[in-house]
């Protein structure tokens, strides 16, 4: 399924449980993990994420999670840290089991999936032409449970696959499904990508906040409260944003003097160009994993 491999992927699932579960009962299980095996290729930030996610909702076992990576003290810190299997060899986790997962950076795919290419169960084959897929874009507060996933599945994955993968995406935080894989590129430049233009904007702030006067300890104190209380109130008193904006903006007040800096500096049109140019890097960055990839076949 060459299709959902064109992009900055940060995971693809592949179920293999067709071919190896026991039957249609052990499928229609209602725990959508209950006795399945995963296995994480590339035992980076998001996979460590997504095991820590998972062993702490009990979703799966620690024995049922294999974890590769090239580097050996890696793969001895996570299998020490969360009693999983880590190994060197891709091919040797994924074949056992029943959902692999690709976490590897989308420029070390092409590698990956010739590595595994041949050596796995018969949905695999085929350069892993294979239709059975989902594709995930996570972020970064994925590492505290936080995170906001968008993904989307192709049209083959069935209703106990698409339950799966929700419970392991799940287990990084919130997640949504998304109608097309387009919309994955979307995401991963307005949300995947989205954590560094808030840092970017907290340290902006922190910085003014020092310039004013504050300690940086005060300042940041400030600013990350100011943060996490405008989210939450955005989002439980469930108003427009411009209208909470609204409420703060007296005449002639300190906002709205504030505000007329900010449009000024064409602050929307800047972000705007900035999710922008990360969605057209986001393309740019599929395509050349996608020649990559094909290159590799031939
Ligand atoms: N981190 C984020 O905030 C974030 C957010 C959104 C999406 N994503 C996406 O998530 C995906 C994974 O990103 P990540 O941040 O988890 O990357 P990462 O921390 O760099 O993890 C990738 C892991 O793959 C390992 N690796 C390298 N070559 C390998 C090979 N041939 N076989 C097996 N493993 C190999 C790396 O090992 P070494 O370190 O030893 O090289 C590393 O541990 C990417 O597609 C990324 O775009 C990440």
């Amino acid at each position: 399924m060459a299709g959902a491999l064109t992009a900055t992927c940060s995971s693809i699932e592949i179920d293999q449980a067709d071919q190896l579960s026991a039957g249609p009962a052990e499928r229609a299980a209602s725990v959508p993990l209950q006795g399945k095996r995963l296995a994480f290729i590339g035992g980076g930030t998001m996979a460590e994420a997504m095991i820590r996610g998972l062993l702490d909702k009990h979703l799966v076992p620690p024995s049922h999670v294999f974890v590769t990576g090239p580097r050996r003290e890696r793969r001895a810190e996570l299998a020490k840290q969360f009693g999983v299997k880590a190994l060197a060899s891709n091919a040797d986790a994924a074949q056992g089991a029943h959902i692999v997962v690709l976490s590897v950076k989308p420029q070390v795919l092409p590698t990956v999936l010739r590595e595994l290419r041949g050596k796995l169960r018969a949905v695999l084959r085929e350069g892993l032409d294979h239709a059975t897929i989902v594709r995930a874009m996570p972020n970064t507060p994925a590492q505290i449970g936080m995170g906001i996933t968008a993904w989307c599945a192709t049209a083959s994955v069935e209703r106990d696959q698409r339950d799966r993968a929700k419970a392991i995406l799940g287990a990084l935080g919130e997640e949504i499904e998304v109608e097309e894989e387009g919309m994955v590129d979307m995401a991963t430049a307005l949300s995947g990508t989205g954590p560094t233009y808030v840092f970017l904007l907290m340290e902006a702030l922190v910085d003014a906040g020092v310039h004013l006067g504050f300690s940086r300890r005060v300042a940041e104190e400030l600013v990350l409260r100011t943060v996490e209380g405008s989210a939450a109130f955005a989002r439980r008193s469930g108003r427009h944003l411009a209208e909470l904006r609204n409420m703060v903006t007296s005449p002639g007040g300190t906002s709205a003097a504030a505000i007329y800096e900010l449009e000024k500096g064409a602050l929307r049109t800047v972000l705007s160009r900035a999710v922008y140019a990360a969605f057209v890097r986001t393309r740019e960055l599929g395509a050349e994993a996608q020649q990559k990839l094909q290159r590799t076949k031939q």
